[in-house]
Order: C-alpha cells, then structure tokens, then sequence
C-alpha cells in the first residue's frame, strides 16, 4: 500500500462510529437538560491564543501544538484543546452581554503531538462544556453534577471522581515557593523534565508519571494548607455540595492538571480500566483566564472535557446494554435487472420515505445468492422481484427470521411495514 495512516491518527469505521453516535446523543441530550448550547469553534486558530492560555510552560504547548504557517503568514494551530477556542469566540461573539451564565458545550476534534498509546492519539475527540460568568461553588458542583450525570447516563457506575483546589494566584505564590524549597534540595534526582518545571511551574511536578520522582513527590507540602480563608471556604462548599447530591469523591491533593489557566477547583474522572490512559474527562475553574490572558472583562468560568475515544473504549465492552442505533436494513429487495430494478428502487423510495430501512440489490443475483445475502446483510425480510410479481401486482416478502411468506400487493408494501 502506498498511503498509511498518519501517526497517531485513527479511522473510525462504521461499527465505532454506531457508538460514538450514541455517545455524541447522550451528551447532548444530557447538556441541554442542564441549560448548556451547542457551539463550534475552528480547528485553527491562532498560535498566540493557546500560549496566553493554555501556557507556554505547559507539555501541551511546549512540546505538543500542531502550528503551521498559512499563505499569509499567519502563525496558526490545529487546536490542541477546546477551551481557549471557545473563551475567544464568547469574547468575539460579545457573548459578554448575554444573562449569565453563559453555558455553552462542544463536540470537537483536537490534535496533540504526544506519544500514541492505547487511548492516546495524536488526533482525538473531546466533548466538552464551559460556563462563563458565575463565581459561585454552585456552578461547580453543577457541572461536576452535569459530568457525573453524562457517566451515569452512559450506563457507568465504578469511574472515580478527584477533586482538589489549587487555590488562587495569590495563595498559590505560597505554595510555589515551599514546593521549590522542597524540591530544590533533590533537584539532582529529579527528571530533565521535573528541573525544567522547578522554575517555570514546579506544581505540575506533582503530575510526573516518571518512576525516579516519584519518591520525591509523595512527601510534598499540599496545597490544602496553603489556601487562603475564601479559597478554602469556597473548596469546602464544593465538597458539602457534592456530598449533598450523594456525588462520591477523592481530595486528591497530587491532582494540578496539564494546563496552566486553572484556579481553584479542578477535578478528574478516572476508569481503572483503561490503564495508563486512565482519565475519562478533566476540567476545573479558570476564574483568570478571560480577564488576565485574553483581555476580556472579569469573567470566573469552569468548564471540562471528555475524551471521546476512550469512552468509546470502555463502551466496547459493553454494547448488548447500549441503545444503539440499528444498520441493519428492514428489508432487502432482489430483483432480475430491467423492469424490475426500476420497480424495486421506487419500492424502496416509497418505504423509505415512510421510515422503513431498505437495502436495494443494485446488481441483480441469481436466486441462490440472495437469501445469503439477505441474511449476511441482517435483513429482517426479503423481497425478490421477477416477471411474475410485475404482472401480478403481487409480491411474496419473506420474514428471514422464521422464513414465514407473506403475500402482500405491491400497492400495499408500506402498509405491510406499518402494521409488522
Ligand atoms: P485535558 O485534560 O487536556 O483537558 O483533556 C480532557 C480529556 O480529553 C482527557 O481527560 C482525555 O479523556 C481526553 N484526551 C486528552 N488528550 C488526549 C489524547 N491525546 N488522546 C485521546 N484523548 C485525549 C482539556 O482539554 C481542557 N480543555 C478541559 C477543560 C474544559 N477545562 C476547562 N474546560
């Protein structure tokens, strides 16, 4: 074969995609009932908007972004994630102005130039929601309770939710500086990567996966002792919140997350069994993003996203309970070329327009091989068109189940599929 797959891509055949519909129908019936809209933003955007965002001393801007040139030399990215899009275009669309809060949800694809691994690829699916203009720890336990309630409906019972607070800028300047005392004194242990954070952001060293380090990590200051009075409180009325919705969780004090824009809440849903790979879905509140990296007015938002691909994962294991969409045909039509081709495509037209799936032989077979491939196709009936049936007006639709004939007039097929 001359062509392959670019690294770390995918193709989504028809049988993933009959899941991913499902999916995709789920979340968005379920964030409609919490009052969420629908929004699209590009795939690209301009590079400078996910380094104010996102952080240029994140992995995902650092080592991850797809960026590229345009004709017009524009510097521009395939968007490494959705929420920097979507905080432009509420800015953009003077979507400032609407009664808050704002809520909006997304079904996105994302590029990120990271290692694929079962679980992690290079193009991805996200379905994500932000909800812009609402400080108050309701609106987290509201989305943590939309999150939760998307899992749920998804037919999940054993995922895990993490929690933490990263407390405020100010309260964070604390905690930064006695992680970089405790870790100054092992920096030689520490990964290549971990030294670089020391000075740029030493709280994603608390999210290194590097073996070495971890010893280092599990003794570290946490952030819980570091929040200010309101950020506590604030952390303190998310969990009573949560607990009062029967909403189960972990304080997850190592929980920091990989992109920069975070303040106070942040949170992870986790399956156990997805292995490395294991975070279904991330978020958190991003209270300065707005005002401070994108020029807008004081905006406190929150927001998370869900990987698409690795639900799909965990869903594969479990379809018999999952209301998906059928692709089978209700009935397959054969017929013998001619006249009879003509007759079975307006016969499907009329069927179709009333609903009923139908499969048209469109190279006629012999008799043998159809009943095969009727069956090989999953057809519910079959219908074989000759010489007979044009003169007769009348047809013999066979039920492929039990093999029962039923005589029916070709006038009447539609009323036949109504009453089966
Ligand atoms: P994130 O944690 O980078 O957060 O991604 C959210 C989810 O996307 C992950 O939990 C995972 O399920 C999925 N995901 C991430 N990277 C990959 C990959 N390479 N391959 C497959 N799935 C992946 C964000 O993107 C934030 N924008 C979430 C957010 C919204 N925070 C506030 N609002």
């Amino acid at each position: 074969m001359k062509y392959k797959r670019v690294k770390g891509t995918r193709d989504i055949l028809p049988d993933e995609w009959l899941i991913k519909d499902y999916i995709e129908g789920v979340v968005k019936e379920t964030a409609y009932a919490f009052g969420y809209r629908e929004i699209t933003t590009p795939i690209l955007e301009d590079t400078g908007l996910f380094i104010h965002s996102v952080g240029d001393s994140s992995d995902i801007v650092t080592k991850e972004m797809y960026t590229l040139q345009d004709k017009g030399g524009r510097d521009l990215v395939m968007i490494p994630e959705g929420t920097a899009g979507v905080c432009r275009a509420y800015l953009e669309n003077k979507m400032t102005v609407w009664p808050k809060p704002v809520k909006l949800f997304y079904l996105q694809r994302l590029f990120r130039y990271e290692r694929p691994q079962k679980g992690r690829y290079r193009e991805f699916s996200q379905f994500g929601v932000e909800c812009f203009g609402s400080k108050n720890p309701l609106a987290d336990a509201e989305i943590i309770s939309l999150a939760n309630t998307i899992l749920k409906n998804l037919k999940f019972d054993s995922l895990e939710l993490h929690i933490n607070s990263l407390g405020c800028p100010t309260c964070r300047k604390d905690y930064r500086e006695a992680l970089v005392t405790h870790f100054s004194e092992n920096k030689q242990h520490l990964c290549e990567d971990c030294q670089d954070r020391l000075s740029k952001n030493p709280l994603r060293i608390l999210d290194c996966k590097v073996r070495s380090c971890r010893p280092y990590i599990d003794d570290t200051p946490k952030m819980k002792d570091y929040l200010c009075e309101e950020c506590k409180t604030h952390f303190n009325q998310v969990l009573e919140l949560l607990a009062s919705m029967d909403i189960s969780f972990v304080v997850d004090d190592k929980l920091v997350r990989g992109l920069d824009y975070y303040s106070r809440t942040v949170f992870e849903i986790i399956s156990k069994d997805l292995g490395a790979q294991g975070t279904v879905l991330g978020g958190g509140r991003y209270d300065g993003l707005i005002h401070r990296e994108l020029d807008g007015p004081e905006t406190p938002s929150m927001g998370f996203a869900m990987g698409i691909e690795r639900i799909t994962m965990l869903l594969q294991n479990k379809v018999e309970e999952l209301d998906l969409r059928n692709p089978n045909p209700d009935i397959y039509i054969s017929n013998f070329g001619g006249e009879t081709a003509m007759l079975s495509l307006k016969i499907a037209q009329d069927l179709r327009q009333n609903g009923v799936k139908v499969w048209v032989d469109l190279e006629s077979k012999g008799m043998k091989k159809v009943f095969d491939l009727a069956e090989k196709r999953k057809a519910s009936y079959l219908l074989v068109l000759g010489e007979d049936e044009l003169k007769t007006g009348k047809c013999s639709i066979r039920r492929l189940s039990d093999r029962t004939d039923f005589n029916v007039e070709l006038q009447k097929i539609s009323l036949f599929f109504d009453k089966e």
